[in-house]
């Protein structure tokens, strides 16, 4: 498959460049810019997208673009500081500039170029240093009023640059430019697409696992699921599917996974009915590290158990995705990455040894999505919002008891149905994660002549990119109000209403 390289200078946005040129379903892969030569031209890349960074190439140590790029032949977009990298490495001349430019800019082009096709582009422009000689063999594309080479090329050896982010979603256009490089400049034929997808997965994985056993643990998570989906087209009853049933997802959710992946998806499935073993196993248990350690603890020895039974089985589906990969290979962006690790439940215990089978290594969540869809999975499933590992336990503040899940599992049951009902739910929707929190906190409140004192359900919206900060979701009052209402008519137990209307800093998404 044609496909595009994209060398990482140490972006905010790298990851987003990539996410847009697979949009233009062209495929690509980021690599830090150090790569070794032999990876990146594994990829036979039709062309190279070098990302921005935060250094200034005069620096010492400063990353450069390594010569088997520029001796490859083949097209380059250098973006802010890929561009001066580029320029830098061809003669030119860089400079810091008195004014650092950030924000949003007007660009105008003022020479004809298959790049940046439109007359006037407004932009996400943010740098410090400027190039103010161009190397030989450039000209001057666009400027904008600060910028006076906003973009530059030698059309000649197709080598293009631009100062500012065509990849954010501010730069106008941007996504296009993004596609023209890819499709137009480089040739690269616009085949990534949910089936191509699919078909190549199911190659890779049948020549991995050959006439093996494969097992899979599915916890009605979007990517779990997509995942062994994609692994039983592969190899049909080769895989045995295993879901425990821990009594800690959401309402309808345990029945939803074994049916949609036993029924409609036709898989081996083995449910485990564990219920009462995590119940036995919370019994008292109030503090939030305790009961992830408690929940992660319970479901390794079920696993273990079962895979055992099953005679261990050689291979293992993991349902790691391609931000995973690439946010642990790049070391500006491991204490992010070390940050989510903690959120992951467990590991395998050291003597259990699998080799993995990870279909999903390469695509980001969306591809994820899309494939999903393409397989036939339901749409609650694949637009399902992103679920905790100890599931209900830590939206269960206070003492875990069958009640009170099934207390928080109706309310929570409402919040989610309204929301769906007002359109702000599955695919397309604004809200990252919506869900209620039962509060071990009593209220006194009146219903009809009778006093009551039972406990509180706090409702939690927020919308966020990337999880590390977060703001509430500005609901509408109508809904809210209907939520509220619901709860204290329907759900047994509560008799009080809150919403959550903190940030991300200074709260966490998620109230233990
Ligand atoms: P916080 O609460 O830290 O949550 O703002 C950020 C994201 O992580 C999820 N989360 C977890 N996921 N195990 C998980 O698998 C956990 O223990 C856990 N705690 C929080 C949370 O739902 C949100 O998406």
């Amino acid at each position: 498959m044609d496909a595009i390289a994209i060398l990482d200078f140490g972006s905010q946005y790298a990851q987003l460049i990539a996410r847009r040129v697979r949009e233009a379903q062209v495929y690509c892969e980021l690599f830090p810019w150090d790569a070794p030569a032999e990876q990146v031209l594994a990829l036979q890349p039709k062309g190279f997208i070098l990302s921005g960074g935060p250094r200034s190439v005069y620096e010492p140590n400063a990353p450069f673009i390594p010569p088997y790029v520029l001796e490859s032949g083949r097209p380059i977009l250098g973006i802010c500081y890929g561009m001066q990298a580029l320029a830098h490495a061809l003669g030119g001349q860089v400079d810091a500039s008195a004014a650092r430019e950030y924000g949003m800019a007007e660009v105008e082009t003022i020479s004809p170029n298959p790049l940046l096709t439109e007359p006037r582009l407004t932009v996400w422009m943010s740098h410090g240093d400027r190039i103010t000689r161009l190397p030989a063999g450039f000209h001057v594309l666009a400027r904008s009023a600060n910028s006076p080479i906003a973009a530059m090329a030698d059309l000649e050896r197709r080598y293009f640059g631009v100062q500012f982010h065509p990849e954010v979603q501010h730069t106008r256009g941007g996504r296009e430019i993004l596609r023209r490089f890819a499709v137009e400049i480089c040739g690269a034929r616009p085949e990534w697409t949910p089936a191509s997808i699919i078909e190549e997965s199911i190659q890779r994985v049948r020549r991995q696992v050959g006439s093996e056993r494969v097992l899979a643990a599915v916890s009605g998570g979007v990517d779990s699921s997509v995942a062994a989906t994609l692994v039983h087209r592969a190899v049909g009853d080769q895989l045995v599917a295993l879901f425990v049933d821990t009594g800690l997802l959401r309402l309808g959710e345990a029945e939803q996974v074994i049916r949609t992946l036993r029924r409609q998806m036709g898989m081996e499935l083995i449910a485990v009915d564990a219920r009462q073993e995590f119940l036995d196993a919370l019994r008292g248990v109030t503090d939030p590290e305790q009961k992830r350690k408690i929940v992660g603890e319970k479901f390794i020895r079920i696993f273990e158990a079962q895979a055992r039974s099953l005679g261990s089985p050689r291979f293992l589906v993991q349902g790691t995705i391609y931000p995973d990969v690439v946010e642990s290979s790049a070391p500006e962006r491991q204490k992010a990455a070390r940050i989510k690790t903690h959120h992951n439940v467990g590991g395998l215990p050291p003597d259990m040894h699998f080799e993995l089978v990870e279909p999903l290594r390469y695509l980001f969540k969306d591809e994820v999505r899309a494939v999903g869809e393409a397989l036939g999975l339901p749409p609650e499933m694949v637009w399902r919002q992103p679920f905790p590992g100890p599931g209900l336990t830590v939206r269960c503040l206070g003492e875990i008891t069958a009640e009170r899940l099934e207390t928080l599992r109706q309310a929570d049951a409402i919040f989610l149905e309204e929301l769906s009902a007002a359109g702000l739910l599955g695919k397309g929707s604004p809200l990252a994660q919506a869900f209620a929190v039962l509060l071990p906190v009593r209220s006194v409140g009146v219903m009809g002549d009778q006093r009551t004192y039972q406990e509180v359900i706090a409702l939690r919206a927020v919308t966020t990119e990337d999880f590390m900060t977060a703001d509430w979701a500005r609901l509408p009052y109508e809904v809210l109000a209907r939520v509220a209402n619901r709860i204290v008519n329907e759900v047994q137990g509560v008799n009080r209403v809150v919403y959550d209307i903190t940030s991300k800093p200074p709260a966490t998404i998620e109230w233990e």
